[in-house]
């Protein structure tokens, strides 16, 4: 009895440790569907083609008896002429892999040949056509121990049918006889020699894979780490991939104090890409931007930049503020600070995302002997949208002031009026402050992707708690 029960307490225990594993949820979701696949493959083989194309093979040497003649032959300067691969196919191989298929393949080579026997030595051009050649190759889809996507080759199949060898040069019919000896160690050769150099081109774009960098600098105030948290799930139709999606302030991975929601992608597939962005992820770049000092700013502009008519404040009212302020300030530069006293908030809705900016504001009127007159501060909370856009597979985002809320702490101008120092902040933000905090998010956040692909027609879309992009890509060699 005690011992069953010893039992069921490992079995619980074991049970938490896995339920403590599922815990960490993926701040970024990737999909690679069977299209993408399907376009990834059909450049893949093109590049395939060139590559045989410039391969350059190593001649060999033997001897054979042709009859009761032995002689020695060399094949050299094998290349390729043609290659066609009609049927070509990839499929996913759910838990697994990917399946790689080429049928009724087909190519042409040119050689040259010498033979030599007690008799004669001759030499000549040869075309060796191959048809009706098969290939799968299976490889694993998994994730190495430092997060990262890696491929390891499973096995790879090949079967000729057939091998024809015709030769040129030394005309008379020995050496056609001969062709037909040239067959057995060509195709021995290729079946020798095919699959370990598509293995070993596996390897190569394994190893390449892990030169990847799973640390995305930004700019000068974030990084993103995009390692894989788990393995990736491979089902019939598409790829998987969890990612961490945590953006942290530059050199300091310490992670922040909440944890992703969990979300599911859609179940689409009619586009090659989808990327899901997690309400986590935006949360994470806030509190990294915070803690650079991204939303304290100061800035210094001319007196008239900052009072124009904005969407906020409409035309009609600048000349009132215009006057007050200028009675005060005689249009000097005015100079504005903000210290963000928070992390700004993040909320994703379905239709957009929002953020609640806090800090404290200060104004000065920067004096002509450079020394500061002091206008007004406060409390500001600042309400914004974001307007989201996709360029060059960075995600840039933009705010939009939508509303604020001041409270006057202490203040060198008499605004009788609180809506006369409303439409003054308004200005001051939209003109001066968002633009600032704009422009230190330009830079954008880089998607995960490789170097040579760029994204087609990407759509944005607002889910609840996260935002889905779903895009086609375009891969240059
Ligand atoms: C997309 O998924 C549906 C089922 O969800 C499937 O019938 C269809 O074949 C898939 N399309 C592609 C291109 O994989
Ligand atoms: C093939 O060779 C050409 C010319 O030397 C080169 O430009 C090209 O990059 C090579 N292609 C591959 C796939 O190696
Ligand atoms: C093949 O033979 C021809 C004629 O002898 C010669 O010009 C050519 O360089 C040879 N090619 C190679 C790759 O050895
Ligand atoms: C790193 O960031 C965390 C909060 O995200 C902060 O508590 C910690 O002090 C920072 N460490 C350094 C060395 O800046
Ligand atoms: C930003 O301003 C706040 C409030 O004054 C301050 O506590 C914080 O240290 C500043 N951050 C940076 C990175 O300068
Ligand atoms: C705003 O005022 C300026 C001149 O003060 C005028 O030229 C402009 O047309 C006005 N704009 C709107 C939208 O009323
Ligand atoms: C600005 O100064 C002028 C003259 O000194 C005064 O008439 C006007 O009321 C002042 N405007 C404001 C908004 O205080
Ligand atoms: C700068 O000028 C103002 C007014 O013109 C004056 O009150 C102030 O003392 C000056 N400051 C310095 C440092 O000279
Ligand atoms: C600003 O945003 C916060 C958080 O989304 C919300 O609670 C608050 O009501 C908003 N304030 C205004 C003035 O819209
Ligand atoms: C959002 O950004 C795009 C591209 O920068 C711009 O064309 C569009 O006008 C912006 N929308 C708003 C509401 O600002
Ligand atoms: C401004 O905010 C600080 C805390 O950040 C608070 O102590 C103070 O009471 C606030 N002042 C006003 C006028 O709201």
């Amino acid at each position: 009895m005690e011992k069953k029960m010893l039992k069921t307490g490992y079995f619980i225990l074991l049970l938490s440790c896995f339920a403590l594993q599922l815990d960490a949820n993926p701040g970024l979701k990737v999909r690679i569907t069977q299209k993408g696949l399907d376009y990834g493959w059909k450049v893949g083989l093109e590049n395939i083609k060139q590559e045989i194309q410039n391969e350059t093979f190593q001649s060999w040497s033997d001897r054979e008896n042709f009859g009761l003649v032995k002689f020695d032959y060399t094949v050299s300067g094998l290349r390729m002429n043609t290659v066609e691969f009609p049927d070509a196919s990839v499929s996913l191989i759910p838990g697994t892999g990917i399946k790689l298929a080429i049928e009724h393949a087909s190519a042409t080579f040119h050689a040259n040949w010498s033979i030599k026997t007690w008799l004669v030595r001759n030499h000549g051009g040869a075309t060796v056509s191959l048809s009706g050649v098969f290939i799968t190759v299976i490889f694993q889809v998994s994730r190495d121990n430092k997060g990262r996507l890696s491929m390891l080759f499973h096995n790879c199949r090949l079967s000729i049918h057939d091998v024809k060898v015709k030769l040129s040069g030394g005309a008379s019919w020995v050496f056609n006889l001969f062709a037909g000896y040239l067959k057995k160690p060509i195709q021995a050769y290729l079946d020798k020699n095919l699959c370990p150099k598509i293995k070993h081109k596996i390897q190569r774009m394994d190893a390449e894979l892990r030169t990847l960098k799973v640390l995305s600098q930004i700019d000068a105030f974030a990084q993103i780490d995009y390692s894989l948290i788990n393995s990736p799930a491979i089902s019939k139709t598409y790829i998987n991939l969890d990612l961490k999606g945590t953006v942290y302030p530059a050199g300091n991975r310490t992670d922040p104090p909440f944890v992703p929601d969990p979300f599911t992608l859609p179940d689409k597939n009619n586009s090659m890409l989808y990327l899901g962005v997690s309400e986590y992820f935006f949360k994470s770049a806030s509190l990294a931007y915070y803690n650079a000092g991204a939303f304290n700013i100061t800035i210094t502009k001319e007196f008239s930049t900052y009072f124009m008519p904005t969407e906020v404040t409409p035309n009609s009212t600048i000349p009132e503020v215009l006057q007050l302020v200028q009675n005060y300030t005689m249009s000097h530069p005015l100079m504005l600070t903000l210290q963000s006293t928070a992390a700004p908030m993040i909320s994703l809705q379905t239709s957009s995302l929002t953020t609640e900016i806090t800090g404290y504001l200060e104004m000065f009127s920067v004096l002509p002997n450079s020394s500061l007159q002091f206008i007004f501060a406060g409390n500001l909370t600042v309400n914004t949208s974001a307007n989201m856009t996709i360029s060059k597979q960075k995600l840039i985002i933009s705010l939009l002031l939508k509303r604020f809320h001041f409270s006057l702490t202490s203040s060198g101008v008499d605004f009788s009026e609180i809506s006369l120092l409303e439409n003054f902040l308004s200005c001051v933000l939209w003109n001066g402050a968002i633009p600032a905090i704009n422009d230190k998010l330009r830079k954008g956040f880089p998607l995960p992707n490789q170097a040579q692909t760029k994204f087609i027609q990407p759509v944005l879309e607002f889910n609840q708690g996260y935002l889905l992009i779903s895009t086609d890509i375009h891969y240059t060699l």
